[in-house]
């Protein structure tokens, strides 16, 4: 009797009792089938607000218009031709991603893609195997990538990993010495997202940017989190006033269909000629057509502006809750990530905002991070403060 009224708890809160999946993720007990904008509703009709957008991904929020044009249009055209033909959507979105800059893209469908063909593409020009990156920061799951990823417990059981990576101390002048002529490149992030929201010091990049150019070292600048306008400027490092040799994007790129890129200065192209690198679906019509239509939309006069100031508001807001489970407020743009006292503290304030409608992330391991849709709008950030403001208090 026991076990059968168990059972129905378990069926209600939509506990699944056998899934055909692997457990490599922990998922809540809910499905979100359908949003708008920053609402969503799961599968019972509840509402909430997404402060998560898909993890960084759905920058312009929920069904956007003009991405929702743009892939009908592409879809009534053609969805996939190889990387063996022309490709005007591609050349489009390099050169929009581009901009005044003399970069050249190489696209993918991941931000793990992106990163492994940036370690590709560093050891090929630069004749040298040896990669620096940080601790505690997060670059993919792929060999090359989880390598790069300074995470301990993400390597856990995948050893041999790639050889030849060495990790350094974010944000510490000492780890500048590690750059030598021996370095192929040094992979960083300028806001470490998964790691904890812990924003790079200006002075430390600018610095590590010359070593780099000093020693003939590739600077890859990882802005899959930090990229299309989540900070407030299309790419961070425009923030840092450094160039990186190499970055790449993912995420934000296509507001929700799979899309990576690596962008390159144009004269590390020699070492990717025909057949040194490439991927069946990189660069598809319609990731690309999304891809598009979401640089279009962030090109609009005074759109990336409006992300810096939401941001501020958001941090100001946060910081005039008067509470002693909060240690610091870190971030740029709408970026932020709230520090908490503990693990135990962190879980409690995400389950709760999350009964009262609102999706949040971790990130570190007391970090309560926040990535709601650049078009969030003043009510909705009023609204997230005033969840925050009854869980924190
Ligand atoms: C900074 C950074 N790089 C790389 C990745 C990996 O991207 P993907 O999950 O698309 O492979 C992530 C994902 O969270 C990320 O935050």
């Amino acid at each position: 009797m026991q076990y059968i009224y168990f059972l129905c708890i378990l069926i209600q809160k939509g506990v699944r009792l056998m899934s055909y999946l692997f457990p490599n993720y922990s998922r809540k007990p809910f499905e979100i089938v359908s949003g708008q904008g920053l609402l969503v509703q799961d599968q019972k009709g509840k509402t909430y607000l997404d402060f998560t957008s898909g993890i960084g991904v759905m920058n312009l929020g929920h069904h956007h218009p003009a991405v929702e044009v743009a892939l009908a249009k592409q879809a009534g055209q053609i969805w996939h031709m190889p990387n063996l033909y022309q490709s005007q959507l591609q050349e489009e979105v390099a050169q929009a991603l581009a901009g005044e800059l003399d970069y050249v893209s190489f696209f993918c469908n991941s931000g793990a893609e992106a990163n492994e063909a940036a370690i590709k593409l560093a050891r090929k020009y630069t004749g040298r195997s040896q990669l620096l990156t940080f601790q505690q920061s997060f670059h993919g799951r792929t060999y090359g990538a989880m390598t790069a990823t300074g995470q301990a417990t993400i390597h856990a059981g995948f050893e041999p990993l790639v050889p030849d990576f060495i990790y350094g101390e974010y944000n510490d002048h000492k780890a500048l010495d590690l750059v030598t002529e021996q370095t192929a490149a040094v992979m960083v992030e300028l806001i470490q997202g998964e790691g904890g929201v812990i924003v790079a010091e200006r002075s430390w990049i600018q610095q590590l940017a010359k070593r780099c150019q000093a020693m003939g070292v590739l600077l890859i600048v990882d802005e899959v989190q930090t990229g299309i306008g989540r900070t407030g400027s299309l790419f961070a490092f425009e923030q840092f006033g450094i160039q990186p040799d190499i970055f790449t994007l993912a995420k934000g790129l296509g507001n929700g269909l799979p899309v990576g890129a690596m962008l390159g200065k144009r004269e590390l192209a020699s070492a990717f000629g025909p057949g040194s690198h490439g991927t069946t679906f990189g660069g598809n019509k319609l990731a690309l057509a999304a891809a598009k239509a979401v640089l279009e939309t962030m090109g609009a006069p005074g759109f990336l502006a409006t992300v810096g100031e939401k941001g501020e508001y958001l941090r100001q807001g946060i910081n005039a809750i008067q509470s002693a489970k909060i240690v610091a407020v870190r971030g740029l743009g709408l970026m932020v990530g709230i520090q908490l006292v503990s693990e135990e503290v962190l879980a409690s304030v995400t389950e709760q905002l999350e009964a009262k409608g609102l999706l949040s992330l971790r990130a570190g391991k007391t970090v309560l991070r926040l990535l709601p849709a650049l078009t969030v709008s003043e009510a909705e950030l009023q609204q997230a403060l005033a969840l925050l403001a009854e869980v924190l208090v």
